[in-house]
């Protein structure tokens, strides 16, 4: 991955840090969470880093180019009974104007250092078929097409 960041710094003369997410960051994470095509707020974010923040088995990672966060990811166990638990990405965006240079990888490869720190041999995400894009660069950096699934939910 250091090698990685290297060769981002200088390709496009901005420095790459991949991170801890810090409360600080949370007015970013809307920004980013809006263009990932959803709607929240700065009080929903908050609450919701503070909950992952006491988890010990999820962990929020950022990208900081020149001291603006351009993405971030979720990792997080997966809880299973019987089958071998894995680590799953739940939340990986880069900001627009920043794709295509690395950084969604970089993400990537820092949330599977956490995930293979933790123990876990498999790291698994889940991706709606409408999302082009990103059906097309989770095959590029490595990851196997597993299954297809429908997802149901019921309002409570
Ligand atoms: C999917 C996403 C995270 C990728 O981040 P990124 O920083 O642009 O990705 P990278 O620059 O690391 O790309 C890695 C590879 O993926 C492929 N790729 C990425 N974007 C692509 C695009 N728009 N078209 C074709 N291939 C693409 C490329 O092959 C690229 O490798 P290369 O540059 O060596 O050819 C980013 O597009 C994004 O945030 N999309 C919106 C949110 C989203 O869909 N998140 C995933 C939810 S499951």
């Amino acid at each position: 991955m250091r090698d990685k960041i290297y060769k981002f710094a200088e390709t496009y003369l901005m420095t790459l840090e991949i991170r801890k997410w810090k409360p600080e960051d949370a007015e970013q994470f809307v920004q980013l969470t809006s263009e990932w095509g959803y709607e929240t707020t700065l009080e929903k974010t908050r609450e919701q880093l503070k909950r992952i923040g006491e988890l010990d088995n999820a962990k929020v990672f950022v990208a900081e180019t020149d001291g603006k966060v351009v993405g971030r990811i979720l990792v997080a166990e997966h809880i299973t009974l019987g089958s071998e638990p894995f680590a799953e990405v739940l939340g990986l965006v880069v900001s627009q104007n920043f794709r295509q240079k690395g950084i969604g990888s970089a993400l990537i490869e820092r949330a599977k250092d956490w995930s293979r720190e933790k123990g876990f041999k498999v790291m698994r995400l889940r991706a709606n078929t409408k999302r082009e894009v990103a059906n097309r660069f989770y095959p590029k950096i490595g990851f196997a097409l597993e299954k297809m699934q429908n997802v149901y939910e019921i309002r409570l």
